[in-house]
């Protein structure tokens, strides 16, 4: 602010608004600065990078801009009046007052704005309540078509709640188990229930947002199959920081571990990076199966085998659902770093001719090695060439 608020002089009206008053009411450090500016926004953002010895980068499309400078990240927007064609839809907007801004928000905690500009700096603009709601920890929408008009608030409701410990006011709640009810979610895409849903399953406190959401039905909402489990998605937590997953991934497939096949396509609709689709749907598919198969004593081969090539989320899961941690920790601490010294180059150097052979007899030497049968370079080549030969002859 030391360095920001020189630089706003002259310029038209700007405020901090959002998050960053929110989480500065309460104390918290705040990630983002947004800032409401009554006026052109993506200009001013122009001359601040300019005053500051920063940049500006523009997002045409949405009329806003991001200023870099120093130790500095803002991101500016014109304040704007909302107005929603279809429930669900992205809204239309045109530049309005401040007023205007903080009224098409979701909650009255995040519709406060705090004067940046000439007398009006730090000045709180709070028209609807915000302040008292943070301080009586009241998570409350402005209207009563908030839900209907944008739900993935029905996300962000809960997520709030579990992140401030904080709890909808009871004219809220109803309001959102209405619109869950009337399947307000489905007239939202995929990827912005995506960034909510991950916004939310990434939370230290996503256990507690899932418990609520099950209790208002959100859950099914978003698929007649799915069903939030919060002390699965809980362990899950404590299995990704094992494991080293991705705690929200590892959520997610929590959620969907129960009906995989059913659940496939609504996976797909999220649009994920594919790499975290993969994740995702080989953990539902398969951390259920571990379970059961790495009870008991089962070889390090054995176990080497059925964790090969599963993303730590299999892991993770497979840990929440009561797979043994024995075997995994040995796969994650041992197993999985364990390489032959031999290569398919010494078996062709010593006489066996190239075929899938080779690749077998490798495989085969790997499997005695995890089991502890042979060591040292010399016992791998032997056993390795006796394989090859064997299977050339088989
Ligand atoms: N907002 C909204 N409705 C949404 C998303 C956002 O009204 N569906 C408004 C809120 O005022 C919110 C601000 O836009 O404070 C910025 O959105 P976002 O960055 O998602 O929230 P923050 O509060 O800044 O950040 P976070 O929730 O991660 O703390």
């Amino acid at each position: 602010m030391a360095e920001l608020l020189p630089a706003l002089r002259g310029l038209p009206p700007a405020y901090l608004v959002g998050g960053a008053v929110r989480d500065m009411l309460r104390g918290a450090e705040s990630v983002d600065l947004d800032i409401a500016v009554e006026g052109d926004a993506v200009a001013v953002a122009r001359t601040l990078a300019e005053r500051l010895g920063g940049e500006a980068r523009e997002h045409e499309r949405f009329g806003t801009a991001t200023v870099r400078a120093g130790g500095v990240t803002a991101d500016l927007a014109t304040t704007r009046r909302e107005r929603y064609e279809r429930p669900g839809a992205l809204p239309v907007v045109e530049p309005a007052p401040l007023a205007d801004d903080l009224v098409r928000r979701d909650f009255t905690i995040n519709a406060m704005a705090v004067g940046l500009s000439e007398d009006d700096v730090g000045e709180l603009h709070d028209p609807h309540g915000g302040r008292t709601d943070l301080e009586s920890g009241v998570v409350r929408v402005l209207h009563e078509r908030s839900f209907i008009d944008d739900p993935t608030r029905l996300l962000r409701a809960v997520r709030y709640e579990a992140r401030l410990g904080m709890r909808m006011d009871a004219r809220t709640e109803e309001l959102a188990r209405t619109a869950a009810a009337d399947g307000a979610l489905e007239t939202v895409s995929g990827p912005r229930i995506r960034d909510e849903l991950m916004d939310l399953l990434r939370e230290l406190e996503a256990p507690s947002a899932l418990e609520h959401a099950r209790e208002l039905e959100i859950d099914s909402a978003l698929h007649p199959s799915l069903a939030a489990e919060p002390e699965l998605a809980a362990a899950a937590a404590l299995g990704a920081a094992e494991t080293g997953a991705d705690r929200g991934l590892a959520a997610l497939a929590t959620l969907v571990a129960r009906a995989p096949d059913e659940l496939e396509p609504w996976v797909e609709s999220l649009a994920l990076a594919r790499a975290e689709r993969d994740a995702v749907m080989a953990a539902a598919r398969h951390a259920p199966g571990l379970v059961r198969s790495l009870q008991g004593e089962v070889p390090d081969s054995v176990v080497h085998t059925l964790l090969r090539g599963e993303p730590p989320e299999t892991l993770a899961v497979a840990l929440a659902l009561g797979a043994p941690g024995g075997p995994i920790h040995r796969y994650l601490a041992d197993l999985r770093g364990v390489r032959l010294e031999v290569t398919g180059d010494d078996l062709l150097a010593a006489g066996i001719p190239p075929s899938p052979a080779v690749g077998r007899a490798l495989e085969e030497t790997l499997r005695r090695k995890l089991d502890g049968e042979v060591g040292g370079r010399d016992e791998e080549l032997a056993l390795a060439i006796e394989v090859a030969r064997r299977e050339e002859g088989g």
